[in-house]
């Protein structure tokens, strides 16, 4: 059956490249479970893959960061060789105070604060939380968060209605941040949030009834910025890397995020129950990494896969070649993030450190069953040669071998994170499917692209059309049948 639920407000985005060509947002919420198909849809799998995203429903408020983007999620849900396909807003608070009084409301990353502003969220209590970053599975229910720390948002996987706000202040935790991560072998939710003034950090963790067993503020020399999070059988790690807000402006309410190479990375582990004063810090080389690909223990270490970036400010060539009103944003969008393993030892103190790869790629994602254990497989996206950011490629990686395959999308279309989906009773690691979303620019129509795991060099096992585009995003998920 197919439904399409427009939204009435006609919007003139102007000439915001996050805002126009393949980062339009779409108006219309559909779904549709008749699509056009080119090749098979396997039927030996089944799940539901989530992908999180900007899509700004409003005239922004003054410019606008594709971070600043009302979060929307996107579904396929496979079962029997069938797909259904859905696009839902997320409806947080903000969104709907601005629904309402249809305008935006809040300002963005690069306005200045308004402190007048009743509610708000974000690390620093100024943002609009608008929940469109990361999306996860835990208790049955997709979880979808802010990176920059705001409430976590219950949404019903199976039709994308959003269920309201896990009250975390009213449990005893305080902010989520996006990648929460969500330990399959267990249920538990681990997640974190950061601050502009203390507690700079706290840690939590809901169990798979959803009460929360830990709660814990980790003791920070400032304000931070970390992205991520990870987790091994019995620990998590927690990121104090050298980029953050210059402190002195921060004190003039002016965020200038800087990066300073003479000071270390730190890495916290710390046991899974236990309090944020047991912490242990192990020292790396300078650093920034959005994204963690996973972790798991080797007898006395623990194990870090992450993509990481060695320089992570724009270089003088891409700020003189990004410039204009949007030049700032560019530049600080680009993202050159290599395949990097940490192994800090339990018992010396002692950090090592090596890269695994040298293909700049980022958005890892692994078999999710193999989350906190050893896993050898990842799958990334490789990013186009273009201003915005796009993905050109998928790339898979095995860092047993340091070999990889790749795949490179036909001119004019470009992919999502993707989703590892097993093949009924899968017995390997990577037995089972990729799936990702596409904005096909030629088209003007987004696609549901399924790859076979073992080999995705071999191409796209099946494309489905989707009526309306799918506008490029940040992260998603893939929900078992088992975990509805
Ligand atoms: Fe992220």
């Amino acid at each position: 059956m197919a439904t399409s639920k427009v939204f009435d407000n006609f919007v003139d985005f102007g000439d915001n490249p996050y805002l126009t060509g393949p980062h339009e947002p779409v108006r219309k919420e559909i779904t549709e479970s008749t699509l056009e198909c080119i090749g098979e849809i396997p039927k030996d799998f089944s799940g539901i893959y989530l992908r999180n995203g900007p899509n700004q429903r409003f005239q922004p408020y003054g410019s606008y960061h594709w971070f600043d983007g009302d979060g929307m999620v996107h579904s396929a849900h496979f079962e029997d060789g069938k797909v259904s396909y859905k696009n839902r807003w997320v409806t947080t608070k903000a969104f709907e105070i601005e629904s309402n009084k249809k305008k935006s409301i809040w300002p963005g990353l690069m306005d200045t604060p308004d402190r007048a502003l009743e509610t708000a969220w974000g690390s620093d209590l100024w943002l609009k939380d608008n929940s469109n970053t990361d999306i996860t599975i835990h208790a049955g229910k997709a979880i979808s968060t802010f990176y920059q720390c705001g409430e976590a948002y219950s949404l019903d996987p199976l039709n994308l209605n959003t269920l309201g706000s896990i009250d975390l202040r009213s449990i005893g935790a305080r902010q989520m941040s996006a990648h929460c991560l969500t330990d399959e072998a267990t249920g538990d939710l681990l997640f974190f949030d950061y601050a502009a003034k203390p507690p700079y950090m706290t840690y939590g963790v809901l169990n798979k009834k959803s009460e929360l067993v830990n709660f814990t503020e980790i003791d920070l020399p400032g304000a931070r910025l970390p992205h991520s999070m990870a987790f091994t059988t019995n620990y998590s790690i927690l990121m104090d890397l050298p980029m953050f807000w210059d402190p002195k402006l921060l004190k003039e309410d002016i965020h200038k995020v800087t990066f300073y190479p003479e000071i270390q990375s730190r890495f916290g582990v710390l046991k899974r129950m236990a309090s944020g004063d047991t912490i242990r810090w192990f020292e790396a080389d300078p650093c920034y990494i959005y994204h963690v690909i996973n972790s798991w223990e080797e007898g006395a270490e623990v194990v870090l896969d992450v993509c990481r970036m060695s320089t992570p400010v724009p270089s003088p060539e891409v700020r003189q070649k990004l410039s204009g009103p949007y030049g700032t944003m560019l530049a600080w969008l680009k993202l050159d993030a290599c395949y990097h393993r940490y192994r800090f030892n339990l018992e010396t103190g002692n950090t090592k450190e090596e890269r695994i790869d040298d293909l700049l790629t980022e958005f890892p994602t692994i078999n999710n069953r193999y989350g906190g254990l050893p896993s050898r497989y990842s799958y990334h996206v490789s990013l186009a040669d273009t201003d915005v950011i796009l993905f050109d490629g998928l790339v898979k990686i095995d860092s047993n071998t340091k070999n990889s395959q790749t795949y490179k999308f036909p001119e004019g279309s470009f992919g999502s994170e993707m989703q590892f989906a097993p093949r009924n009773n899968s017995q390997t690691e990577d037995d089972g499917y990729l799936l990702t979303f596409v904005t096909n620019t030629k088209s003007n129509k987004g696609e549901i692209q399924i790859f076979p795991a073992e080999d995705l060099s071999k191409g796209p096992l099946c494309q489905l059309i989707v009526p309306q585009q799918i506008p490029p995003g940040f992260h998603s998920s893939f929900v078992l049948p088992e975990n509805l």
